[in-house]
């Protein structure tokens, strides 16, 4: 099976072939997702929240987007991996965005890079494509500006408004990205995005009319029990398992069930009755 590439990606949306993304972050998680066969795979910054316990994907550095692309590429070595410039990463400077993504490219082994925004980062996205790396854009809902937004909320709910998420599609379209995230906006604007755009709009939150969906890997799985928003659907309940697994093992090691004899080693009955001497 060998790697897919950008022109396999606008193929799928020619042909009308969903395009299945889902996040990974490590060793385990990206070896599972590869064997389900998933398109892309995407190390998020959404890691923050997912595995590193912040309460929002602010904090995320580019040193951790590195050393959790580098461990999901070592259980992925075929798959199309898309990993997210964390915040602060990009909005400075073209040089800063430029140097930032080749850095995930070079240390992270990733494929392409996404960035979060609009018409405020064209110029970044631009340099960046021109420099040979691939990018994902992200418009809708922007986690990185939560706090500028005020929560994490649908967007695109005024004509204005929808308009705007339109035309920053367009805008980045035109910038080279080869495919576009739009979160959290209403089924009908991402449905105009994905008719009016020729790159792949991959949905989260955005109906089923885009060309492609993406999921937090922990989200779909049940790994937390944190809150989920609406447009989250949960195919298994992860944290359940672990926490059953790890109960039965504390129970047996408690009640000296475990380990058993299968569990153990021996020695020669001649050797231990010397040892025990
Ligand atoms: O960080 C992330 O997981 C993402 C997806 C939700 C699109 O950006
Ligand atoms: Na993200």
């Amino acid at each position: 099976n060998s790697k897919p590439t950008i022109h396999d990606f606008r193929a799928m949306k020619a042909q009308n072939k969903n395009i299945v993304m889902v996040t990974a972050y490590d060793y385990p998680a990206a070896k599972a997702v590869a064997a389900a066969g998933v398109d892309i795979i995407l190390v998020g910054d959404s890691l923050g929240m997912a595995v590193l316990g912040y309460d929002s994907t602010i904090p995320v550095t580019m040193d951790d987007m590195i050393h959790h692309a580098k461990a999901t590429r070592r259980g992925a070595p075929n798959s199309f991996i898309v990993t997210d410039l964390p915040f602060l990463s990009y909005q400075v400077s073209v040089a800063q965005a430029l140097r930032n993504a080749a850095r995930l490219v070079q240390e992270g082994w990733c494929d392409a890079v996404k960035l979060e925004g609009g018409r405020n980062i064209a110029d970044q996205v631009h340099a960046i494509v021109e420099a040979g790396i691939p990018v994902m854009g992200h418009i809708g809902l922007q986690p990185q500006s939560v706090n500028q937004l005020g929560g994490y909320k649908v967007q695109g709910r005024t004509y204005e408004d929808a308009r705007s998420i339109i035309e920053e599609a367009k805008i980045l379209e035109q910038a080279g990205c080869f495919a576009l995230v739009v979160e959290c906006v209403n089924a009908d604007v991402a449905d105009i995005i994905a008719t009016q755009l020729t790159i792949p709009v991959i949905g989260i939150g955005a109906g089923k009319d885009c060309d492609g969906q993406v999921l937090v890997l922990h989200d779909l799985l049940g790994m937390h029990d944190g809150r989920l928003p609406k447009f989250v659907k949960t195919y298994g309940n992860v944290l359940d398992e672990m926490v059953q697994g790890v109960s039965a093992y504390a129970a047996e090691v408690r009640a000296t069930t475990f380990p058993a004899a299968e569990h153990t080693y021996s020695i020669s009955v001649d050797v231990r009755d010397r040892l025990r001497k």
